[in-house]
């Protein structure tokens, strides 16, 4: 680390490591607690030890609640911008309380009651966050799934969660395309094992959906009912270690991993963020361009800035195309957002469409500070590009669905270090961050290994996946003994500063949506005409990362390849969603392979990207790799 700043970082990080019960036990002060914590840090709880426990608390009455009863019941909580919808509505807390109290009620008149799951399958409107703090309120464990996964996919995660209640919209609203989730849901519905008791509906304009008699409630009724008759449900004590919420990522199979963030270290760590990470006051506004079915929308749409008593900005539209790509100036301006949060995609398409930024002229930017990326690596022209045209700090930062928070950044509130391009600055507090070789041996500086953080995780990361701890323990604690293995490689420079370089796994970022290629492999040989398959992530402009599939096809098939490349994309669709982004399928005759049958993913990836690469010794037959860059050729890709 750099001596010669002036950042308060370098003590504020050392003391988090040296004394971390001093540091989160005085972060935990910021938070109401029912019944304070017994201890900080339990080393002989749980499977690596647990944060707050014997604490007894609510998140719903921290994000919400409290702000009310404090003063700030007229500012606005959520304010709602939907530009695909036509829409713009401001709820403050006050309001927010009133709904979500009439909310949670209804769940619990419907039979939820605390630890039972509630899975929602919504767009992103106002009712879903109400919704989700709702369940917080009762201690009800809420399941949010991305609208863009297919029926099956959420089939999975239904079996997974077995939840009383779904809670759903009649539909999405994508660019110039109506998304009606309400056949998606009944499908996975009738695919799942594990029935729900009842369905909430809220019906769009855009597209109704017709109601199931017997399961579908409709939920504007629910809501006139709950309101009419004074229905409220005050916030239950819940221990700070049970669930707050189960969040699918994707694993290193086709079975999504279900990650539990629990409450008391979740709403400590993240009420510490807002400052600490992001420098952000209470009353000020706050924007993160994401969704809520994705861990970013979960703690920077929602918990976070409420826990703070922020201003949140909750918006319904795309980067460009709803209607330009001038959208995100006009909400920052209009809404007075003094920072943004979203992926480098974002700003990629942005460019793209108005590569001088002619789009911010004329919007009033005064108040805005910061912005961050995370969920990707940020590429330091799309950094350079948007600090040119923005003026203002670009800020990358990195973490993981099963962190809830950042792992590296530039801590904002605590005066903020020199940027290094390419790099999401240092290690936040709590985590001591590792890079090590396959024997636990650490790296010197500026070497590439795995990236590892010694355990215990600070508060808010995964205590487990949610009913399976030997999955928890053999995925993330087995091989690298006494540390968390994040599956992210890369390297430390000699001023302590990290660089992200790509996954130790199957894992791919497509336009800053993980997702697994092993899941993919599953879909594309279930194909009948398929023999063997291989799927990789190859470079995009735009996505970063985009999924390309490698067929190999039965003996005998006669049916023309580009009818079954076709087959095949559709089928991705189908049965992952068009989250999958899955557009190319290309028919080889054979996959290159190790003498031992291992496929030469690796090898495929760096041929397509145009990367230089050398012949693995152990290769079977180095013909198929010519092969193989012909096949790229063909599409567009290699050289
Ligand atoms: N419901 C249903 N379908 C959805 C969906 C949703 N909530 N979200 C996306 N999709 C669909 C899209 O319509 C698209 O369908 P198509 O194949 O018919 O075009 C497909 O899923 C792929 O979506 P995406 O990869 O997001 O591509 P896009 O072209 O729609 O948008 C960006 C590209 C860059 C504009 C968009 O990904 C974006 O804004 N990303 C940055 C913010 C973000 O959400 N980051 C994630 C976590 S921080
Ligand atoms: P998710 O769980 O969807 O948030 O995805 C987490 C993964 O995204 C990480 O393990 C990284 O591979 C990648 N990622 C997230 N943020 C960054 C970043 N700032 N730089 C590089 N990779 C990132």
């Amino acid at each position: 680390m750099d001596t010669k700043t002036k950042s308060r970082y370098p003590e504020i990080y050392a003391r988090s490591l040296r004394d971390p019960e001093g540091f989160w036990g005085e972060q935990a002060e910021a938070i109401d607690w029912i019944e304070k914590p017994k201890k900080v840090f339990d080393n002989n709880a749980g499977i690596y030890g647990r944060w707050f426990v014997g604490g007894v608390c609510n998140t719903c009455w921290n994000a919400v609640d409290r702000h009310v009863k404090a003063g700030r019941g007229k500012q606005a909580a959520f304010i709602y911008d939907s530009p695909v919808s036509n829409t713009k509505r401001t709820i403050t807390y006050a309001e927010l309380l009133d709904e979500v109290k009439a909310f949670a009620a209804t769940l619990r008149d419907l039979g939820i009651r605390q630890g039972d799951r509630v899975i929602l399958y919504m767009p992103m409107v106002p009712e879903a966050l109400i919704a989700m703090l709702g369940c917080a309120r009762i201690g009800a464990i809420h399941s949010v799934v991305f609208g863009g996964f297919a029926p099956k996919e959420l089939a999975t995660r239904i079996d997974d969660a077995k939840p009383k209640l779904i809670l759903t919209a009649s539909c999405g609203i994508e660019p110039g395309r109506i998304v009606a989730y309400k056949p998606l849901l009944d499908e996975a519905i009738r695919l799942a094992k594990s029935k729900p008791d009842g369905v909430i509906l809220l019906q769009r304009p855009q597209a109704e959906a017709s109601m199931t008699s017997g399961r579908d409630y409709d939920w504007a009724s629910l809501r006139a009912a709950a309101l009419r008759d004074g229905k409220s449900a005050d916030c239950v004590p819940c221990v700070a270690t049970d669930p707050l919420y189960i969040l699918y990522t994707s694993g290193t199979t086709g079975i999504p991993k279900g990650v539990v963030r629990d409450h008391g270290g979740h709403m400590v760590a993240l009420k510490w963020s807002m400052n600490g990470v992001y420098g952000i006051q209470p009353g000020e506004t706050w924007w993160t361009a994401s969704d809520i079915g994705w861990v970013v929308g979960h703690s920077y749409i929602v918990y976070a800035p409420l826990l703070h008593g922020c201003t949140s900005v909750v918006y319904e539209g795309k980067p460009v195309g709803t209607p330009d790509a001038g959208a995100f100036w006009r909400v920052i301006s209009e809404h007075g957002a003094v920072a943004l949060f979203t992926a480098p995609t974002a700003f990629r398409a942005i460019k793209k469409e108005d590569p001088q930024g002619k789009h911010v002229a004329g919007k009033n930017l005064s108040k805005f500070r910061t912005l961050f990326l995370a969920g990707e690596r940020a590429d330091p022209d799309t950094i350079k590009w948007a600090e040119n045209i923005l003026k203002v700090p670009v800020i990358d930062h990195w973490w993981q669905t099963e962190t809830g928070w950042a792992i590296a950044g530039n801590p904002m509130g605590l005066d903020p270090l020199p940027v290094k391009y390419g790099s999401p600055t240092v290690a936040m507090p709590g985590y001591d961050v590792k890079i090590v070789d396959e024997q636990s041996k650490e790296m010197p500086a500026g070497k590439m290994g795995s990236i590892v953080v010694k355990l215990p995780l600070p508060p808010s990361c995964l205590p487990t996946l949610w009913q399976q701890d030997e999955r928890f323990k053999e995925s993330y604690l087995a091989e690298f003994p006494g540390y968390y293995k994040t599956a992210d490689a890369g390297f430390k420079d000699e001023d302590g500063y990290l660089f992200i370089m790509g996954r130790t796994d199957d894992i791919i970022n497509v336009a800053g949506h993980r997702l697994s290629t092993g899941g993919m492999e599953e879909v594309l040989s279930s194909h009948p005409d398929v023999a063997e398959c291989a799927v990789v992530g190859v470079a995009d402009e735009l996505k970063g990362e985009v999924p390309c599939g490698f067929i190999v096809l039965k003996a005998g098939v006669t049916k023309p390849s580009a009818e079954i490349e076709k087959e095949i994309v559709a089928l991705v669709r189908d049965k992952i969603g068009p989250v999958a982004a899955f557009k190319l399928a290309i028919t080889v005759n054979r996959l290159p392979k190790t003498r031992s049958g291992k496929i030469l993913r690796g090898t495929m990836k760096k041929i397509a990207d145009k990367e230089p690469w050398t012949m693995p010794a152990t290769i079977d037959d180095p013909a198929v790799l010519d092969e193989i860059g012909v096949a790229l050729k063909g599409r567009g890709y290699g050289s």
